[in-house]
C-alpha cells in the first residue's frame, strides 16, 4: 500500500466560501507565497494569460470557476456569461483542458440558464474529478516503474498544475513513496523556469531528492546516467496520440528513444482532444520573446536582439511508450487505443 497523504498538501487554487477564487500566484514562487483573490471573471482571464495559474488541468479548473464568478456579477445573464466564456477560451490556445472545462460550463448554461449555483457546482465537480484522477494515475503510473529506476521530468506537472498530486509528478511521488526511484532529474524549463522554480519547490516540501539540470544537458544526462523513464504531462493529446507538452519534451523523447529509455505521458482524459486528428493540427502558443531574452526580469541578450518563443512542442505518438490516464494505461498509444480508452474500455 503506497502512502500518498504526505505528498498531498500543496494547492494551486481554492474556492473561498464568500464567493471568490483564490489563486496561488505562481509567478512569485518559490520566493513568495501570495494568493490572489479573484472576485470577477476578468481577473481569472488575466491570471491565466499571465501564468499566475498554469498547467493544463489547473487552467481548466480555474476557468470553470471563472464562469461561476461571471454568473455572480451584477446583471449576469446568458449572453454576458457566454461572452465571459469566450474571453476565458482565448486566454491560452494549447492546453485543451481549458476548452474542455468551458464546454462543460456551456452545457450547464444551456441546461439551467444563468444559474450561479449550478455553474459553481460544475466547477467543483471538475476540480473533484481531477483530484481523483491524479490519484488513480499516480498509482497506475508508478506500477509501470521498476525498482531502482532513474527518471527525468520537465516543466511542473504537480499540485501547482492540477487539483491534487499532479500528473507526471504524481507518478513520481508514488514511485518515490514505493521506494522505486534510484535518481530523479528535473529540467529547468526555460524560459519560465517551471522546473527549477516550481517542481523543485514541490519536491523540496515532500522531501523527494531531485537534481536540477540545464535544459541543454538533458540528452547527455539521459545517456550518462542511464535514465529509464522520461515522465511528462500533456497539454493536448490528439486522436492519434501525438502529444503537445512543454517545449523540450519532444527533444527528451528523441533522446530517450536513442538511448533505450522510455517516455511516459501522464494526463487525465480531459487532456485528450479527439477533435484534433494529429500533432500538426495543434495551435502552439508563442509567447513574448522578451521572456527568453532576459532572465528573472533582467535583460540578458543585447538590446535589439530578436527571439522566437514557442512554449510547447509536439511529441509524435511513435515516441511515446506509455500513456497513463485515470481510465487506464495504454502501451504504444495509437488512434485505436485512444478511441478504446475514450469509449470507456481501458486499453
Ligand atoms: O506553460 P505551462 O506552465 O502552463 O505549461 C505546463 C505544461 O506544459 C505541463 O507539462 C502540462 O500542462 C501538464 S501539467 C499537469
Amino acid at each position: 500500500m503506497i502512502d500518498l497523504a504526505r505528498h498531498d498538501r500543496i494547492r494551486a487554487l481554492r474556492w473561498q466560501p464568500e464567493g471568490a477564487l483564490a489563486l496561488l500566484d505562481q509567478r512569485l514562487l518559490p520566493r513568495e507565497q501570495r494568493w490572489i483573490d479573484c472576485h470577477e471573471v476578468d481577473q481569472v482571464v488575466d491570471a491565466i494569460r499571465a501564468l499566475a495559474v498554469r498547467g493544463a488541468p489547473a487552467i481548466g479548473i480555474a476557468a470553470a470557476y471563472g464562469v461561476a464568478l461571471a454568473a455572480r456579477e451584477p446583471g449576469a445573464d446568458i449572453a454576458r456569461i457566454e461572452a465571459a466564456i469566450q474571453r476565458l477560451w482565448a486566454a491560452r490556445p494549447t492546453a485543451v483542458n481549458l476548452m474542455w472545462a468551458l464546454s462543460r460550463q456551456r452545457e450547464v448554461l444551456a441546461r439551467t440558464g444563468a444559474d450561479a449555483g449550478a455553474l459553481l457546482a460544475e466547477a467543483q465537480a471538475i476540480e473533484a474529478a481531477d483530484y481523483a484522477a491524479n490519484r488513480s494515475m499516480a498509482l497506475a503510473g508508478a506500477d509501470c516503474i521498476a525498482e531502482g529506476s532513474a527518471v527525468m521530468t520537465i516543466c511542473n506537472t504537480g499540485s501547482l498544475a492540477t487539483a491534487g498530486l499532479g500528473t507526471a509528478l504524481g507518478v513520481i511521488r508514488a514511485a518515490h513513496a514505493a521506494g522505486k526511484l534510484r535518481a530523479l532529474y528535473a529540467c529547468e524549463t526555460r524560459p519560465w523556469l517551471q522546473g527549477s522554480r516550481l517542481t523543485l519547490w514541490e519536491l523540496g516540501q515532500d522531501g523527494i531528492p531531485c537534481k536540477l539540470i540545464g535544459d541543454g544537458a538533458a540528452a547527455w544526462v539521459i545517456k550518462r546516467e542511464r535514465i529509464d523513464w522520461v515522465i511528462a504531462g500533456a497539454d493536448r493529446i490528439c486522436a492519434n496520440g501525438d502529444t503537445a507538452n512543454k517545449i523540450g519534451t519532444y527533444g527528451l523523447a528523441l533522446a530517450a528513444r536513442q538511448h533505450g529509455a522510455r517516455t511516459m505521458i501522464v494526463a487525465p482524459c480531459s487532456t485528450i482532444d479527439p477533435a484534433t486528428p494529429e500533432g500538426d493540427d495543434i495551435e502552439i502558443e508563442e509567447r513574448d520573446p522578451a521572456e527568453l531574452l532576459g532572465c528573472g526580469g533582467v535583460r540578458i541578450a543585447p538590446e535589439g536582439a530578436a527571439g522566437y518563443n514557442p512554449v510547447f512542442d509536439v511529441t509524435p505518438a511513435t515516441l511515446i511508450s506509455t500513456l497513463v490516464t485515470e481510465r487506464g494505461v495504454l502501451h504504444r498509444p495509437d488512434r485505436a487505443g485512444i478511441a478504446r480508452l475514450l469509449g470507456g474500455d481501458p486499453g
